[in-house]
């Protein structure tokens, strides 16, 4: 029968307790939600939404076409500019995901004959990119600069590195500064995925680049735009909306245009989302406060968990992830907490590359101290 192996799979899913299913989501949910990305809740925030709907009815319900025929609007271009001056780079480029992002960035910058060396603890996106490139990929230890240093020595043509600035899984920030450093050592690019830094790290949300000194003017390090590093974000995090992008220096971001398959053979970004994303923008600007937040409530949540006696990583960004005993376990763990009225995230293998199955937890800067309690005594009185 064909297909007939996938039930032997969903079977062995079944054993090893791995089964995922689709929760469709109310409008007006009553559950507190530690389990979105929307770091910052501007989601909802009605300029984002306003953004989002004025787009939609000037430009259209879609874009109508690769961004290299009808796709690109003056409000693809208008929110390029914005998003490369906000995190300091040359310029950017949109994409309709963070994944294609991703995909387009490590694609057109690791050709054939290139090393690209990428850390173990990388998101699915980053892999995936590493697996479609021409290039040889090399995998090393998770933040480990040392390990990238020896995989450097054996290559001798073009070469990338490849990591996560906040890995997804456990929240913990890679050691950007030193990663730039045995770049520059080997003349090898950086290429980073801000996906989690973007709204939360560095001067007003600016990104984990910028907070690192990598980023453009006005850091000393770089009084101009840096030549040497890539960075992707998505925008459907602490932006609220959907889609994704990459920034660098310009002769990059014109390489992918011309070079990039994600870009070019995909319809451009909805105008709804890229109206979404600029209206965030400009409110981020204008309320820089909110990334502090974020900060705030994540290590409010660490430490209040810890005293309870869980066992939680030290968050660097918005990402809270506490360990579960196993994945059975995990998946009962995050049920109670949504019977208790709490959304939380279950992650478990094979999302996690250490096989550790944790709740992942994230720490929006619209929380209030009542719902902080309320959740933290939830995940206390539900624990295994
Ligand atoms: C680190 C990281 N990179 C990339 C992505 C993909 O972004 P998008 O959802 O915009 O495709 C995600 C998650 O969604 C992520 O966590």
């Amino acid at each position: 029968m064909a297909f007939g192996w996938i039930d032997e799979q969903a079977r062995a899913r079944g054993r090893a307790g791995l089964v995922r299913t689709l929760r469709p989501r109310p409008a007006d949910s009553p559950l507190l939600d530690l389990a979105s990305n929307d770091y910052l809740g501007l989601a909802r925030h009605p300029e984002v939404t306003e953004g989002a709907a004025e787009a939609a009815r000037r430009w259209g319900g879609g874009a109508t076409g690769s961004r290299l025929v009808t796709g690109t609007t003056e409000l693809h271009d208008e929110l390029e500019r914005e998003l490369a001056a906000f995190c300091g780079f040359e310029a950017a480029l949109v994409f309709s995901s963070g994944y294609a992002a991703n995909l387009a960035a490590i694609t057109a910058l690791a050709p054939h004959g290139s090393l690209i060396v990428s850390d173990a603890g990388n998101h699915a996106s980053l892999i995936d990119g590493c697996r479609l490139a021409r290039g040889t990929t090399q995998v090393v230890g998770h933040a480990d600069p040392e390990a990238v240093r020896k995989a450097l020595e054996t290559g001798g043509g073009p070469a990338v590195v490849v990591s996560d600035t906040v890995f997804s899984v456990d929240g913990d920030a890679a050691p950007l500064s030193e990663l730039a450093q045995v770049c520059r050592e080997f003349g090898a690019g950086l290429v980073v995925d801000d996906a989690h830094g973007l709204g939360v790290l560095g001067d007003g949300g600016r990104g984990a680049p910028y907070a690192a000194g990598l980023a453009g003017a006005p850091h000393a390090e770089y009084p101009e735009y840096p030549e040497d590093i890539v960075v992707t974000v998505t925008l459907s995090k602490s932006l609220g909306s959907q889609g994704g992008a990459v920034l660098g220096p310009a002769r990059v971001i014109d390489h992918l245009v011309n070079a990039a398959r994600t870009f070019i053979f995909d319809t451009g970004l909805a105008p709804a989302a890229t109206g979404a994303a600029l209206a965030a923008l400009r409110l981020l600007r204008r309320e820089p406060e909110r990334a502090a937040r974020a900060r705030e409530v994540a290590a409010e949540l660490h430490a209040r968990l810890t005293a309870s006696g869980l066992e939680a990583v030290r968050p660097d960004a918005a990402v809270v992830s506490v360990r579960a005993p196993s994945p059975e376990r995990a998946v009962r763990w995050a049920a109670d907490c949504r019977t208790a009225g709490l959304a939380v995230g279950c992650f478990r293998p094979p999302s996690v590359p250490d096989g550790i199955s944790r709740l992942r937890l994230t720490a929006r800067a619209d929380l209030t101290g009542g719902q902080l309690d309320r959740a933290v005594r939830v995940i206390g009185e539900t624990r295994p």
